[in-house]
């Protein structure tokens, strides 16, 4: 715990929303449409502020007046190209509002009492979350000492009633990612017992897409389910498409619970970003020059932090989260919420240069 830090941030918090006010053009960029144009800088949510594509701009602007049809073709159509992508059928492809909603049909799908559903703690909740509701039992296993997930632990965790194992790579909120040799023996050896999940929605953010991603285990049969989303390094987040990648016979299974229905603006939207290739790189690029930087700025202040592989970085601040939040939006940013056990440690999401730059001065008042 700082005491400087403290004392800092309660003054800052007594200033409030008034001091926040003035960072009204902090988050504008060249991109108007991903620009905040009033208030904190929000960096919480992991959004990604230097999406849509303008090509994916473009394309939902030349539908956007046939927004009074169905999209009958669209869904097809992209279905056709994430299929082609992932080196799989098209009828292993499931389309979801945001990959959330992949998570919660898997979940609805296995989820019952009697059973369990083994993440790491702390993870993304979603699909653990819907699980619970259905009447499964969590079994939370703690990350190891470099915030990964603890795969020994997590497959000695499975028993016979074990529903399904959750594993969310880049972990929200560590952002660490696991060792890709190791989770493929993981999801080897425990997929033969129990259906496995991985939650690939920060991967494209990372430094090695091609040697971490575990879509080709789906392609060899295994009992594992892929999602992603477009909500993240596509910059979609607000048009809601994700997907997921497994067997067929799931695909059908899970097809039948869904009760959403992609939207035309979203899905043109998705097409053309896929086909944006060059923008999605340097969109990457971008993520990991505001990553290094932001690293660079907790080293200076002494932080820890766990090694990320997101559009965000999780480090130890020293201060309750409750008390670290307001400080941080007395300066004018927005950081992420508590994340039990780590509840002096702070999730922050990369935003664009100018975000960044006030989120540094935040930094460097409330911990310098
Ligand atoms: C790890 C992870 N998975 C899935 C989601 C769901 O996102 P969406 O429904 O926008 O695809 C999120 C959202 O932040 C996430 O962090």
């Amino acid at each position: 715990m700082n005491r400087r830090l403290w004392l800092k941030s309660t003054g800052a918090a007594v200033a409030g929303i008034t001091l926040a006010s003035r960072f009204v053009s902090a988050g504008t960029t060249t991109n108007p449409a991903s620009s905040i144009p009033i208030g904190p800088v929000r960096l919480s949510l992991n959004e990604n502020p230097f999406g849509p594509a303008p090509s994916a701009i473009a394309a939902m602007q030349a539908n956007a007046a046939r927004s009074c049809r169905y999209p009958i073709t669209e869904g097809t159509q992209l279905v056709a190209t994430i299929a082609e992508k992932e080196g799989v059928s098209p009828d292993q492809i499931l389309l979801g509002s945001g990959s959330g909603e992949i998570l919660e049909a898997f979940a609805a799908h296995f989820g019952g009492p009697g059973g369990e559903v083994i993440s790491a703690n702390p993870s993304y909740g979603q699909l653990v979350n819907a699980m619970v509701r259905k009447g499964s039992r969590a079994i939370g296993i703690p990350l190891n000492d470099a915030m990964e997930h603890d795969l020994t632990a997590m497959a000695a965790a499975v028993t016979a009633t074990t529903q399904c194992v959750y594993i969310c790579n880049p972990n929200n909120p560590t952002g660490t990612i696991v060792d890709s040799t190791a989770l493929r023996e993981f999801i080897i050896a425990v997929a033969q017992q129990v259906p496995v999940f991985v939650d690939e929605a920060y991967l494209e953010c990372c430094d090695d897409f091609a040697a971490n991603t575990m879509v080709g285990l789906v392609h060899k049969g295994y009992n594992v389910t892929v999602s992603r989303t477009f909500s993240k390094i596509h910059g979609l987040a607000g048009q809601r498409i994700g997907y997921g990648v497994m067997s067929a016979e799931l695909a059908k299974s899970l097809q039948a619970g869904m009760t959403g229905g992609a939207n035309l603006l979203g899905l043109v939207a998705a097409q053309t970003s896929l086909d944006d290739e060059n923008y999605i790189e340097s969109t990457r690029l971008k993520i990991k020059v505001g990553r290094d930087a932001l690293i660079e700025v907790l080293k200076e202040l002494g932080c820890d932090y766990a090694e990320p592989q997101g559009n965000f970085a999780f480090f130890h601040s020293g201060v309750p989260i409750a008390e670290f939040r307001p400080a941080m939006q007395a300066e004018g940013v927005i950081v992420g919420r508590p994340f039990p056990p780590y509840l002096d440690w702070c999730r922050i999401t990369i935003g664009t240069p100018k975000e960044m730059t006030v989120a540094h001065a935040a930094l460097r008042k409330v911990l310098g």
